[in-house]
């Protein structure tokens, strides 16, 4: 997917993914990671999400990173919030207190970047990723992450022939074989939607299931550089 796929989508505002209300299995499962309230929260491809507001309300530091500076500047425009902007590269920064969104590349982050992020959070960032991009995302929240760093993952699973992402199915075997050599992996629930389901429905899905994960980071047994 390139990211002038994902800038066209911001300016023709075809933004069917972002929720005008508090994604439902960040409410249910946060407390499942258990938090203490004062680590800083990673979200990863995070649009205008209005779950950022939740996490930061629930007394943690936010860092967003996405590649729409539209997308930036309206979560704080709707959100009532000023935001200091410095342009910059790879990132320019909206910040409000300890909110801070990093316009730019995810791929871009460095470890430094997030090392004081214990707590992840990823609703419609994994799955928004074509299968080979995944795998790169996977290796990149490895480097991004240190032992006992944990990660809410939630995932969307449908017979990917019905329909072409994003949002793309990823089954909870991909996302074993995607993180098991560096997280421990606990699947925490599974949603039935189903074909009568009003994204299933307009997309002509025969079955829609969603997931729920904790990733804990792991010291791995890759002995790759960097990882261990
Ligand atoms: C499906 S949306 C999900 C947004 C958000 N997580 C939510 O729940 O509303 C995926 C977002 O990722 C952003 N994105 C795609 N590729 C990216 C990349 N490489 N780096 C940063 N953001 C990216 C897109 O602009 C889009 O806003």
């Amino acid at each position: 997917m390139h990211h002038e796929f994902w800038q066209d989508r911001w300016t023709r505002n075809e933004i069917g993914f972002h929720q005008d209300s508090i994604n439902q299995y960040l409410v249910d499962f946060w407390s499942t990671l258990s938090p203490s309230g004062n680590e800083s929260v990673l979200v990863p491809l995070c649009g205008k999400s209005h779950d950022i507001l939740w996490l930061n309300q629930k007394g943690h530091a936010v860092l967003g990173v996405e590649l729409s500076d539209m997308a930036c500047r309206d979560f704080f425009l709707e959100s009532k919030l000023n935001a200091t902007v410095t342009p910059g590269s790879p990132f320019t920064t909206y910040i409000h207190d300890d909110i801070q969104l990093w316009c730019g590349d995810f791929f871009a982050l460095s470890p430094q970047d997030t090392a004081h992020c214990k707590l992840i959070f990823d609703r419609a960032a994994l799955i928004a990723l074509p299968s080979e991009t995944r795998q790169l995302y996977a290796a990149q929240l490895k480097s991004l992450t240190q032992n006992g760093a944990k990660i809410l993952l939630v995932t969307m699973e449908y017979p990917q022939a019905e329909m072409d992402g994003p949002p793309f199915s990823v089954p909870s075997e991909e996302v074993h074989q995607l993180f098991q050599s560096h997280f421990t992996i606990r699947h925490l629930h599974t949603q039935e939607l189903g074909r009568d389901d009003p994204f299933a429905k307009r997309k002509g899905l025969s079955q829609l299931q969603e997931h729920v994960f904790i990733l804990q980071r792991s010291t791995g047994k890759s002995t790759e550089s960097g990882l261990l």
